[in-house]
């Protein structure tokens, strides 16, 4: 598979490290985003203690959005379009990998998504057709990606592009983890909304990281 440079941004935080890692270890080059350049110091110096000979950089986000192949954002929901509008010049002709869920404390096990449908279509809306929004991993638990250990739940892929699916497929894969084909932008809304349920089933069950696992049987 191709190696691609993939720029994180908000990379210092709990889910960028977890796919920080992750996609190291696949043997991608990996830039560290933050809005501080000695914050995403301290992230890449991390990184390199599970993965030393991964080629890891520290960027401000603005750098590593125009530096990354591919641009990945994992801030919080409320500073998602702040983050994209200050980079989107540098997103042109790439994929963003958004995984945005927007929550709304504290009824968070209460689904409430955004009036546009969902965080995935108000990017894609912002950053215009010249950027190929992705959405992923929106129900994954960041620390599972941290930790070294086989992740069962499967990821939902949403966009409007079936290439750029497909490559985030690939990544979903190099992650560890089984991804699908979901369907347009629009899709990402029932993603988004399933990580309410998912906190809901944790707590009501007492388990933790609940997911998802699509089945089903090849028609050949
Ligand atoms: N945590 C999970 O288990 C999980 C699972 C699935 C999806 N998600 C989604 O992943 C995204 C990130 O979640 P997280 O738990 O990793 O968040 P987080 O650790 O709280 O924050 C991630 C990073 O966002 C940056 N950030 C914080 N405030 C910001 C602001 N005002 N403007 C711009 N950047 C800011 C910070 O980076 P700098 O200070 O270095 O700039 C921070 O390290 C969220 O959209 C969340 O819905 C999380």
């Amino acid at each position: 598979m191709a190696q691609d440079t993939i720029a994180i941004l908000g990379g210092t935080g709990d889910l960028g490290t977890g796919l920080a890692i992750r996609w190291a270890k696949a043997g991608h080059k990996i830039i560290i985003g933050s809005r501080t350049l000695e914050k995403a110091e301290t992230a890449v110096t991390n990184l390199q203690k599970t993965s030393p000979d991964t080629p890891a950089q520290a960027m401000e986000n603005g750098d590593a959005a125009a530096a990354g192949d591919i641009v990945v954002l994992t801030v919080p929901a409320d500073h998602q379009l702040s983050t994209l509008d200050s980079v989107r010049d540098s997103l042109k002709g790439k994929i963003l990998i958004d995984v945005t869920v927007p929550l709304v404390p504290p009824k968070v096990g209460t689904v409430q998504l955004p009036p546009e449908g969902s965080a995935g279509k108000r990017a894609q809306d912002l950053l215009g057709d010249d950027v190929m929004v992705v959405t992923a991993f929106q129900n994954i638990a960041a620390h599972l990606l941290q930790e070294d250990v086989k992740i069962e739940c499967d990821v939902l892929i949403a966009g409007n592009k079936k290439a750029a699916r497909d490559r985030v497929m690939e990544l979903v894969e190099e992650a560890g983890m089984n991804g699908w084909h979901a369907g347009p932008i629009e899709n990402s809304a029932a993603a988004e909304a399933l990580t309410s349920i998912l906190i809901q089933i944790n707590r009501k069950h007492d388990i933790s990281h609940s997911g998802i696992k699509v089945v089903g049987q090849a028609d050949h």
